[in-house]
């Protein structure tokens, strides 16, 4: 097993290193091993970011896919309660608290794109209303208060598999697998991978309630913000909250990865995929609560630990036009995904930016990827936190 994905993982090395890039005058050293061109179909696949998506042998485009959130829910362990979000007690710390981020014009994009395959280009003015975030990613103690209440069924369990990182997956669980994504070998379908069992059926959550939930698709996730009274960000939402009122900067506080030597996210540390060495303090996804607030709104972990699903259509075609409140594309195959995950490096996967973005087909999940909900309003059973609780 080790050795074909050795041997698989060169090759995709390779080809990474040769693919032409369309506008090499931006580009870096790093930064050459990973742009995937500007072609859509190969965009950013070298990289294994966009490529743990379910096929559609057997379903429709992925329009018809984002109905299936009000239809997923049958019954679960426990559930439903059907109390409702204001009513539902938690045995863990909540971190459900959310931050007004005052509206403005913002420039969206990136004026001079690391992976100009993504669509990170071309830079445009953006105007946001004012509206809430959350201050963190949904945890898996909030998501299960979710699940108890309303015995919604995610995805991955519908279906019966997840995508895993290979170097989490147990030897037992291992054997049994033989199929790897061809463009990200590390990359493993795992049946009985879900957000209760994130490395494999052999797993579970014990002392990781506090952890970004994982394996949640973007109609769960859609479903989840829904019941707590919230709704989704829009990409432009999101990328103006991770900006924190910087221009033109990489990351939320600035242009420096690691100011005074401190982390400030949790990415990959160390030869990928092979040993992270976890120098930002974790291998996979860590707390939400871990690290400072990355920017002046208080916001935490919009860059790297998972990446969070968007509520917009993917295009990688943007009008420089200026707009208000935009929404993304009617619609498409994929849904945006935003800030990177503790998979990133910057010679894999240089996403752990806010201008960065990438995609997967709305019924997707896999270990790296979740989410953190939006809102035009603070729901009721919401006070906003005091600013030294953050
Ligand atoms: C969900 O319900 C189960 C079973 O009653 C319970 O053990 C668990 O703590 C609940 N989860 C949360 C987050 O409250």
């Amino acid at each position: 097993m080790e050795k074909r994905v050795n041997v698989w993982t060169c090759l995709i090395l390779i080809i990474c290193l040769y693919i032409p890039s369309i506008s090499p005058e931006t580009e870096t050293k790093a930064e050459k091993q990973c742009t995937g061109g500007d072609d859509p179909d190969s965009s950013n696949k070298g990289c294994g970011c966009a490529a743990t998506n379910r096929k559609h042998d057997d379903k429709g485009e992925g329009a018809d896919q984002s109905e299936r959130a009000d239809e997923l829910s049958s019954s679960a362990e426990k559930g439903p309660l059907n109390l409702g979000p204001a009513a539902v007690k938690s045995p863990y710390a909540r971190t459900n608290q959310m931050v007004y981020i005052p509206g403005g014009v913002f420039t969206m994009g990136v004026a001079q794109p690391i992976l100009p395959g993504d669509g990170e280009g071309p830079p445009r003015e953006v105007e946001v209303t004012g509206f809430y975030m959350d201050v963190h990613e949904v945890s898996n103690a909030e998501f299960g208060l979710f699940v108890n209440d309303t015995g919604h069924v995610t995805e991955a369990e519908t279906f019966g598999d997840s995508f895993v990182l290979e170097t989490r997956i147990s030897e037992e669980v291992l054997k049994g697998i033989s199929q790897a994504v061809a463009a990200a070998p590390w990359w493993l379908p795992v049946k009985g991978a879900d957000w209760r069992h994130p490395d494999g059926p052999d797993t579970d959550l014990k002392g990781r309630m506090d952890h970004a939930v994982i394996h949640v698709s973007w109609n769960d996730a859609v479903a989840y913000c829904k019941w707590a009274g919230k709704r989704l960000p829009t990409e432009a939402e999101w990328e103006y909250a991770c900006r924190g009122g910087l221009k033109d900067r990489l990351f939320p506080w600035g242009n420096k990865l690691t100011p005074k030597d401190e982390h400030r996210l949790n990415m990959w540390q160390g030869e990928f995929p092979k040993e992270n060495t976890k120098a930002d303090g974790f291998d996979g996804p860590a707390p939400v609560t871990s690290y400072p607030p990355q920017n002046k709104f208080g916001l935490k972990n919009m860059v790297g630990n998972v990446w969070e699903w968007v509520s917009d259509w993917w295009n990688i075609r943007h009008t420089t036009d200026f707009k208000k409140d935009p929404k993304g594309p009617d619609s498409s195959s994929d849904k945006v995904k935003k800030g990177g995950s503790y998979m990133c490096t910057k010679e894999f996967c240089y996403r752990y930016r806010c201008g960065a973005r990438s995609q997967n087909t709305p019924d997707s999940s896999a270990g790296n990827l979740g989410f953190r909900c939006a809102a035009d309003q603070l729901p009721q059973y919401l006070d906003i936190p005091e600013k030294d609780e953050l």
